[in-house]
């Protein structure tokens, strides 16, 4: 009897040890996954992203890609929330709000940056792109490095370049092909000296508006024509107020991409690193998408509208050429006659 009531205490003893054992397995299991969970929310990064065109755009799309490559890389660990249309800031204050960190990044166009950058002026002389290939060498190449490190600004990064495309002018009045076409009309313009003295040029007056104000000021007839590029004049519906479109390929659209440096200089290194990875993949599918989304957008345009389609016949272009000639002699005393020959041959083009 006294054997069989300690066999029963033995077996007692390590059904109950047994029992306790995978308890405590168990919690520990629970333990670490909720730990994990906790350090997920507290290492949970978030990057305001603001931006002033439409969804449908170059730059909207490549926004869109950058935010699910910067996702994808850090496994969920960075979000980047996207405020396009100017929801958030408008052209007047995004680079404002980018330095005060209300926001961390923006892709501002590069007259917009000018008085952050006054050599960025190169970037605006009319007809200083003449290929993409040129475009795709400057602002991923050699030369786009050297642009980058002329942002003094200790509260800005530059991250790298985006591009949107060529230029195009349209107008509710006439077409727009002798430099004498321009004459007395009112056009929209970025902000910055050079697309102000083009017009002036052309004898032209200018107003600066906001990007998202500018269909409006058409459609009132506050102003009578724009520049901008065809994925611009499209996904905003510009064509729709004016009557003339001139394919000029005048002036290039380009972004800078930039982050808050303070922001950036607290991100752990390993994430620094997954976004400029990111970064360089979307820099390289923005290259290729732009293109065609404004191949696309004027096919789009020609099918649904009125509106007339000009194009810049090589005699025309060499008139207003000759007419801006004083705009590239300004520039080049301000930034010197290497930067403008390096844009216009970059040394890593391939042609
Ligand atoms: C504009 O103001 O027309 C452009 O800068 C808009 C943009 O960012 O593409």
């Amino acid at each position: 009897m006294a054997k069989y009531i300690s066999f029963c205490l033995f077996t007692l003893l390590i059904l109950t040890g047994y029992y306790f054992y995978q308890y405590n397995e168990a919690a520990k299991t629970q333990l670490l996954s909720y730990d994990d969970e906790q350090e997920k929310i507290e290492t949970s990064i978030t990057i305001r992203f603001s931006h002033v065109v439409a969804e449908n755009t170059p730059k909207g799309l490549t926004v869109r890609k950058f935010a699910d490559l910067v996702e994808e890389k850090t496994k969920g660990q960075v979000k980047v929330e996207i405020y396009p249309n100017g929801i958030l800031y408008s052209d007047d204050n995004e680079y404002e709000a980018l330095q005060n960190g209300k926001v961390e990044m923006i892709a501002a166009s590069f007259p917009k940056l000018i008085d952050t950058v006054p050599q960025w002026k190169v970037l605006d002389l009319p007809f200083i792109f003449k290929r993409e290939s040129q475009a795709e060498a400057v602002f991923t190449g050699q030369t786009s490095k050297e642009l980058l490190s002329m942002i003094q600004d200790p509260q800005v990064k530059g991250l790298g370049f985006w591009v949107n495309g060529f230029k195009q002018m349209t107008s509710s009045q006439n077409a727009l092909l002798e430099p004498d076409d321009f004459r007395g009309q009112t056009f929209r313009v970025m902000p910055g000296p050079i697309i102000a003295e083009q017009f002036r040029l052309l004898k032209a007056d200018t107003a600066v508006m906001p990007f998202n104000d500018v269909y409006q000021a058409l459609e009132s007839g506050q102003i009578d024509g724009q520049e901008n590029t065809i994925s611009n004049i499209y996904s905003k519906r510009l064509y729709k107020v004016q009557r003339h479109l001139t394919i000029s390929n005048h002036g290039y659209l380009g972004y800078a991409v930039m982050i808050n440096q303070e922001f950036w200089d607290e991100l752990p290194k390993e994430i620094q690193e997954k976004i400029t990875e990111a970064m360089n993949e979307t820099t390289e599918w923005n290259m290729k998408k732009a293109g065609q989304m404004n191949a696309e957008q004027l096919e789009a345009i020609k099918r649904t509208s009125p509106i007339t389609i000009h194009s810049l016949k090589a005699e025309q272009q060499k008139k207003w050429l000759r007419l801006f000639n004083p705009l590239y002699q300004q520039v080049e005393n301000e930034v010197g006659s290497d930067l403008i020959k390096r844009i216009q041959f970059p040394p890593d083009e391939e042609r």
